[in-house]
């Protein structure tokens, strides 16, 4: 142990430091829990009590060592900082990170859920890849409808016969996939991303997002649905904001309307993005079919609801005057900057 001791008295007078984490390196090396002195106080406990006094003494003086040792480099480099160091100037500002920003579609499609979660809807969701029973069949497409043809839809495989796999075209779907598994009654809205076989231009894209809107319940009215769209409008694009709905057709609600909002940009008076009209076409809507509800199981003479469906990228170019829908899918930072401030 003598010679040990000797040794490390030896080392610790030749210790020099650069920098800073040089002597914490050596205190670590030393005196930390795994470090050489620490572990020659570990081997005192081991020593005939006849050599106690000798060893104890020397060992807290190699201990005192150290830790001046330490002190003094430390005390040094305060004094002189190392080239390295002093080369670093502290108060320089740090680079610039640059933010990611969320994209408008995200943006506007968490607007509509968080709108709706405040009337009481839910979230669901469904698959993306679907068979024609959820897409049509269960929603009163009758077998040769034209949304069905290939020149609408997207099959992935005719496996299935009258029943194929294909890409859903609307997340009216996912209504139908609720109502089948879903306790009554049912208040949700389904955000998803649809395909239909497009030509891409500034008015159409092969793949966009919807969200679909559903309430069934007993004696669910007309009434209750002008209402949900009102205050949706209402939130969506400005307190003083009308609605009206136009008489229309889809298979899955009867009776059926397509909904306008008064033009938040010129107020109703005319102007290029409303064509003059004043309004703006926003959703589809109606009551749900009686065929529809009975294709899931559920009683038509019991129970009632209506259904909504719109196009979030349609929302987002009204909201923000964005005039061609592929500037939502290319990706162009100078575009997706522009939506770095809302929130
Ligand atoms: N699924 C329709 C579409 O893709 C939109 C729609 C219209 C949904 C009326 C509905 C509805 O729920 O009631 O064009």
């Amino acid at each position: 142990m003598r010679e040990r001791i000797e040794e490390l008295l030896h080392e610790i007078e030749e210790l020099k430091a650069q920098k800073m984490q040089d002597i914490e390196e050596y205190r670590i090396k030393l005196l930390g829990k795994k470090g050489s002195v620490t572990k020659l106080f570990e081997d005192f406990r081991e020593i005939l009590p006849e050599q106690k006094r000798e060893f104890g003494q020397k060992l807290n003086a190699l201990k005192q060592a150290a830790a001046a040792k330490l002190d003094e480099l430390r005390e040094k480099l305060e004094e002189n900082p190392s080239q390295e160091e002093a080369k670093f100037d502290y108060t320089k500002p740090g680079d610039r990170f640059d933010l990611g920003t969320r994209h408008p579609i995200s943006i506007t499609r968490e607007e509509i859920i968080s709108i709706f979660s405040k009337f009481g809807y839910a979230v669901a969701e469904g698959p993306e890849i679907e068979d024609d029973w959820h897409v049509f069949g269960a929603l009163n497409f009758p077998p040769e409808h034209p949304a069905r043809d290939m020149q609408d839809t997207f099959f992935v495989s005719q496996a299935g016969g009258d029943n194929p796999i294909l890409l859903r075209t609307h997340t009216s779907s996912v209504q139908v996939r609720a109502m089948e598994k879903m306790p009554l009654p049912i208040r949700i809205i389904c955000p998803g991303r649809v395909f239909r076989n497009e030509a891409i231009s500034a008015r159409a894209h092969c793949i966009f997002h919807q969200v679909e809107g559903l309430y069934i319940d007993k004696n669910v009215s007309f009434a209750d649905l002008k209402q949900a769209i009102l205050l949706f409008a209402k939130e969506m694009f400005g307190e003083d904001s009308k609605i009206r709905l136009r008489p229309s057709y889809f298979p899955f609600t009867e009776p059926s309307a397509e909904v306008d909002v008064s033009c938040n940009i010129c107020k109703g008076k005319g102007c290029n993005i409303c064509k003059g009209t004043g309004w703006l076409e926003i959703m589809g809507c109606g009551m749900v079919d009686p065929n529809v509800l009975e294709a899931s199981g559920i009683d038509p003479k019991e129970y009632s609801g209506f259904a909504f469906g719109m196009g979030v990228e349609r929302i987002a170019m009204l909201k923000w005057q964005v005039k061609d829908l592929r500037h939502y899918f290319e990706n162009d930072v100078r575009f997706l900057r522009e939506f770095e401030t809302v929130v």
